[in-house]
């Protein structure tokens, strides 16, 4: 299991030394990049992102909660970032597209669902997504409760990728802790977004190895 914490969480006034917990302790390093348009929150932009990625020592993981995806691309790549998602609902019909472009950018390609689109529409992008992100809340806020529904829907798209003999890894992002993680593996995920229950933990480091043994 990867664990991809979530800066969301973070201590704003302290990013360093937060990045620098997360350089340590984390697989993954999830950003979460949210336009206040596709979702009624905004969260922080190429400031932040590019310092972050000046002095993070884990992979980056952007996750765009955003319209118009396609626009960030270019810079992302310029800052280093391994892998990025982008929302179905938001790309439309530029879905595939905006996969391909990604991916000849040199990173991996995720798309992500909130918990009201059927799962069933990610299953034509099987093969063309190098990993998917089932939201397990409404994106837009951390903090949330998650949504145990989320549970069968990770189990579904992991038969529907096994069915095409692919072992495409699942993302699974919105009140993950520690509790819910081994169902959430058993499911047949393979990456782990959290952000409060690493960062509201008094050893985050400790949350994080949880986590990653789910
Ligand atoms: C929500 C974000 C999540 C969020 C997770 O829109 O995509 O990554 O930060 O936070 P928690 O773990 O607190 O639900
Ligand atoms: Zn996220």
């Amino acid at each position: 299991m990867l664990v991809a914490p979530s800066l969301l969480a973070a201590d704003f006034l302290h990013l360093a030394e937060d990045v620098e917990m997360l350089s340590a302790h984390a697989d993954l390093i999830h950003l979460d990049v949210m336009d206040g348009t596709f979702v009624p929150n905004i969260s922080f932009g190429f400031s932040v992102i590019d310092a972050v990625a000046k002095v993070a020592r884990k992979p980056l993981d952007a996750h765009l909660m955003v319209v118009h995806p396609e626009r960030w691309f270019k810079r992302l790549q310029q800052d280093g970032v391994s892998m990025v998602s982008f929302h179905l609902e938001a790309a439309g019909e530029q879905a595939s597209a905006c996969l391909r472009e990604i991916r000849e950018r040199g990173m991996q390609a995720g798309l992500a669902v909130n918990p009201d689109v059927p799962v069933e529409a990610l299953f034509p992008y099987v093969g063309q997504a190098d990993f998917f992100l089932v939201m397990s809340v409404f994106a837009g806020f951390g903090g949330q409760a998650f949504i145990p529904e989320s549970l069968g829907r990770v189990q579904a798209l992991r038969a529907e990728i096994a069915r095409r003999g692919l072992q495409t890894p699942i993302e699974v992002d919105g009140g993950v802790n520690a509790q819910n993680a081994p169902e959430l593996a058993r499911a047949g995920a393979g990456i782990l977004v959290a952000g409060s229950a690493v960062f509201a933990s008094p050893s985050p480091a400790a949350v994080i190895a949880a986590l990653r043994g789910a």
